[in-house]
Formats: C-alpha cells, sequence, structure tokens
C-alpha cells in the first residue's frame, strides 16, 4: 500500500510555483487551487471569473490551460523526489473540480529518471511571438515532442508544406473573422495590459509581437487595431514549422488531457532550445476547427497549432502567485477565493 505524504508549506509553494508558470489563453490563469487537510490531496479548481464567454464559450480553452498547469505540477512533485497521482474529474457533482494531485509517496529509481531537463524548462519556457529564424528543427527532436504528446495522452501531427499552408490558411480565416468580430476584439483588448500596469494577469504590451510584413504568418492580433499599440512589422520565418495538437476524443477530460499533453510538447521543444508560439484562432470557430482536423484520420479533435523553431525569447507575462487556502469541511468553491 502507498504512503501519503503530507504536503508541508514549502512542497506546496514549490508545486503552485510551477503550475502557474503555465501558459493560459490570455495569460487569464484561469485556475485556483486548495488543500484538502485531511486527505492532503491537492485540487485544482476552474476561475469562473476570469473566463472568455466570446472566445472560449464551450471553457474548452480554459480546460487546455488547466490542464498544462496540472502537468507542471506533476513534474514538481516529481523534482521534489514524490509521486503524483492525477484524477481528471474527480466529482460529478462538483463541476468546477478539474483535477486532484495526491503525492503517495517517494518516487523508485525508475521515476527519478524522468527528464529533469523538462522540470527546469517550466521558468524558460515563454511564448515568442517574434519572428524565427526558419532554420528547420532536427527530425529527432520533432518525433521527441511527438512522443511526449502520445505519453500524455493525444497526438502531434507536423504537417507538410500543403498541410501546413492548409492551416495556415485556416487560422488566417478565423483570425479575419475575429478581428471583424467587435465584441470578441473588446474582449480580447480587456486582457492587454499597458507597460508598467499593476496587474497579475494578462498580456502586457511588451510581450506582443509584430506583424508579418509579408502578411503570410497570422499571429493573432491582440492590438485589436489600435494603431498605438502596434509595433513595426518585421518579416517572419518563410518556412513554417507547426504541429497540430489534437485527441481521439472530445470530452471535457479529453481537453485537461489536451492540455497536459501541449505542456509536455512545449516545455521538451523548450528543454531542446526551441521558441515556440500558439495560433488557436481556428479552434475557436466550430467550422474552421473541423477543417483543421487531419483528412483521413478518423477520430482527430484538433485542439492548438504550435508554431515552433529557433528564435529570439519571447517577453514576460506576469503571474498571481498561486495561493492555497485549505478546504474548509464539505465547503464549496467561493468567488472570494483567489488563485
Ligand atoms: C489555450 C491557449 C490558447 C492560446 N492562444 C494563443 C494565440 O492564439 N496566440 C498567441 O499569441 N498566444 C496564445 N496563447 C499563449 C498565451 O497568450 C500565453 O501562454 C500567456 O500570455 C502567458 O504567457 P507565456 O506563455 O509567455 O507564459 C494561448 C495559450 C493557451 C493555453
Amino acid at each position: 500500500m502507498r504512503t501519503q505524504t503530507r504536503l508541508d508549506a514549502a512542497i506546496v509553494e514549490s508545486l503552485l510555483a510551477a503550475a502557474v508558470a503555465a501558459p493560459s489563453i490570455h495569460n487569464t490563469q484561469p485556475w485556483r487551487f486548495r488543500l484538502d487537510p485531511d486527505s492532503q490531496v491537492l485540487e485544482v479548481h476552474s476561475a469562473p471569473e476570469r473566463t472568455l464567454p466570446l472566445t472560449d464559450p464551450m471553457h474548452r480553452a480554459q480546460y487546455l490551460s488547466v490542464g498544462a498547469a496540472v502537468f507542471n505540477l506533476r513534474l514538481a512533485a516529481v523534482h521534489q523526489g514524490r509521486r503524483p497521482e492525477v484524477r481528471l474529474l474527480p466529482d460529478p457533482h462538483e463541476p468546477g473540480l478539474l483535477a486532484t494531485v495526491r503525492l503517495t509517496g517517494s518516487l523508485d529509481a525508475d521515476d527519478q529518471s524522468s527528464d529533469p531537463g523538462l522540470y527546469e524548462a517550466i521558468a524558460r519556457r515563454h511564448t515568442s511571438r517574434m519572428p524565427f529564424t526558419g532554420r528547420p528543427v532536427p527530425e529527432p527532436i520533432v518525433a521527441e515532442m511527438a512522443s511526449a504528446a502520445h505519453a500524455a495522452g493525444a497526438r502531434l501531427h507536423v504537417p507538410g508544406i500543403t498541410g501546413t499552408r492548409r492551416l495556415l490558411r485556416l487560422t488566417a480565416a478565423a483570425e479575419a473573422r475575429n478581428r471583424a468580430h467587435l465584441d470578441r476584439t473588446a474582449e480580447t483588448r480587456t486582457w492587454i495590459t499597458a507597460p508598467g500596469a499593476d496587474t497579475p494577469y494578462g498580456i502586457p504590451v511588451t510581450a506582443l509581437g509584430p506583424p508579418d510584413a509579408a502578411a503570410r504568418m497570422p499571429m493573432r492580433d491582440f492590438t485589436c487595431a489600435l494603431p498605438a499599440l502596434r509595433r513595426p512589422a518585421l518579416w517572419f520565418e518563410r518556412h513554417v514549422q507547426v504541429a497540430l495538437l489534437s485527441t481521439s476524443h472530445d470530452r471535457r477530460e479529453d481537453w485537461l488531457r489536451a492540455g497536459q499533453a501541449l505542456q509536455y510538447v512545449l516545455l521538451t521543444a523548450t528543454a531542446h532550445g526551441l521558441r515556440t508560439s500558439l495560433l488557436h484562432q481556428a479552434m475557436e470557430w466550430p467550422d474552421l476547427r473541423a477543417a483543421t482536423d487531419l483528412p483521413g484520420h478518423k477520430r482527430c479533435h484538433p485542439h492548438m497549432l504550435i508554431r515552433f523553431g529557433y528564435g529570439p525569447d519571447g517577453g514576460r507575462t506576469p503571474r498571481t502567485p498561486g495561493q492555497c487556502p485549505v478546504r474548509a469541511a464539505a465547503s464549496p468553491a467561493t468567488d472570494t477565493e483567489t488563485s
């Protein structure tokens, strides 16, 4: 029988520091943590006040973000020499409880061989919306990224030139729709923050990228047509390297799994010195999301288009330090608790 570990404050702090470093849509950080003092289980809840009702009405992107945070929690537990036992959606009566993590004891020799480079990559990973050099990523690294997705229960497909063009065209179509949708642009704009703004959420303008001078790369335009926020255009890489992350089912637990797979892939890339950015726009329109699925593949539910390559680092985004109130006996989540 596995022993249960008491989570002292230092362990909880290190787990949460790793969790909140995860990527999240518009840097909404849509998670909250709580510790059940009896079971010593760390609970990961959704944060209903940090959702995007127009961009993400089904909360799919929120689940992806929380899944990425859960993956970081697992790595941090292993880094502490503890074995994490993760349950997704453990309680049907509490839909806002997205995952629980229980540390069940010490790792054995095999577990300890799990890649320490991934944990270190957590702090180094940042979204880079800058042009990349176009230098091809060696095949063994791409294969490792695909294995990472597979190990987390997802699939990573790296298309050839024609397939890449098709995915970028669909992303560009989604981006055009987003820009034309005034309420969506207004929603996005509320998550863009001025330099020096004292807010732990959202994306500072310094972390936004330039538009592509060749208008080929459909990066998300977070400036929402505000000329004051727009940077001068730069030339993006001609040969774009992208990968499509998908799962074979499309339930809520698959979205959480896809989020874990996303983070596994991003950290694998980071550990190899790659930069990454995310092109999620097509996933936000049901018809365009359906059109991104892989021709000839049954049961392919796409979740993210990942751009990867060599290039400059991205600008920093802020985080709210993870806090972990102790769960009062049988109390439901309240909106007054912070992340
Ligand atoms: C589900 C999801 C969707 C995202 N979509 C986009 C996107 O379309 N364009 C983009 O530039 N960044 C996108 N991001 C990246 C976030 O903006 C980024 O993770 C966040 O601002 C935190 O910054 P960091 O990744 O540098 O830590 C997405 C992230 C997630 C998890």
